[in-house]
């Protein structure tokens, strides 16, 4: 989508972190944005931001798990802007530890939030964005958990992998309906995601152990990126339909030892059909 200037977009866990950054970036490339988060200080302090510039921005309470609340955003996106192009399926959480420790509650909260949260964005908006024949882009935002196994990031992991195979099936899907899709796998950028457990309901265990989220994940020596940089790069992909973002490239190795081994084991089977006669 190239003249992205007028254009509306709907982002989710958009008051904070990597979602405000895109919210900026997009805004300051004259588009109009809807922010949807759960976090009522982080709404009330993103709101405030914008309102001291021209942006034409919205913020939202709207908890991605919740599908009312999901409809209930978009009717209020809808009724401001009229029309959404671009939407940005970005809220998520992290918990750490060794997935043999895991309980239930754990996987629940996190696979909704960043599973089932990018499930309802799509079905809520997506016949929004095919029906106005202006076309769109969906970005989803998974990981570099999303693109190889990690250490003790068992249930994000899960999460992120899911999130990539939904936005692999989206592009070949939706390409006929002029709509563009990106799947964001950054590394460690600097926000609020290791202390996810602030955002944790009662029900899925409530907001007890805010530290648990900052252990673990990769012995790769990591960049910290700048959620601003993240936020041009979603922009530069929206304009210019790159689909993977890869952003830190010192996990490019271990992903690729996840090719090659993927590659040698259709030899390996390969080898044992021929041998077995199977
Ligand atoms: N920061 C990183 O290093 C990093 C790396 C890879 C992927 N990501 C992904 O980036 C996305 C954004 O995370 P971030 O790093 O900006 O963290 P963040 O904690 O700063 O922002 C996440 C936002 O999501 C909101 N949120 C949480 N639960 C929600 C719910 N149920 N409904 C609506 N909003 C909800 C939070 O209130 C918060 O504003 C996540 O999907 C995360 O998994 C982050």
């Amino acid at each position: 989508m190239k003249d992205v200037a007028g254009k509306v977009a709907f982002i989710t866990g958009g008051a904070a972190g990597l979602g405000l950054a895109m919210a900026q970036s997009f805004t300051a490339a004259g588009m109009k944005v809807a922010i949807a988060d759960i976090e009522d200080s982080a709404l009330d302090a993103a709101a405030s931001m914008f309102s001291e510039s021209n942006a034409e921005v919205i913020t939202m309470k709207t908890d991605v798990t919740d599908r009312d609340s999901m409809a209930e955003a978009r009717a209020k996106t809808l009724e401001a802007f009229g029309k959404v192009h671009v939407l940005c399926n970005n809220a998520g959480v992290a918990i750490n530890g060794n997935i043999a420790d895991m309980s239930y509650k754990d996987w629940d909260w996190v696979m909704k939030v960043n599973l089932d949260g990018v499930i309802n964005g799509i079905v809520t908006f997506i016949n929004d964005i095919r029906s106005h024949g202006e076309g769109g882009h969906v970005v989803n935002t998974a990981s570099i958990a999303g693109q190889h196994g990690m250490a003790h990031l068992g249930i994000y992991c899960a999460s992120k992998f899911a999130v990539v195979g939904i936005s692999e099936t989206m592009r070949l899907d939706l390409a006929a309906d002029n709509i563009g899709v990106s799947v964001l796998c950054p590394g460690v950028v600097e926000t609020g995601i290791g202390n996810s457990e602030r955002n944790r309901p009662d029900e899925y265990g409530g907001a007890n152990d805010p530290a648990m989220a900052n252990s673990g994940g990769s012995d790769v020596e990591m960049e910290v990126m700048q959620p601003s940089a993240i936020g041009d790069i979603v922009l530069h992909a929206i304009q210019n339909d790159q689909f993977y973002l890869l952003t830190h490239r010192e996990f490019e190795p271990a992903v690729q030892k996840r090719s090659d081994e993927i590659r040698s084991a259709f030899e390996y089977w390969a080898d044992y059909r021929a041998e077995h006669n199977v």
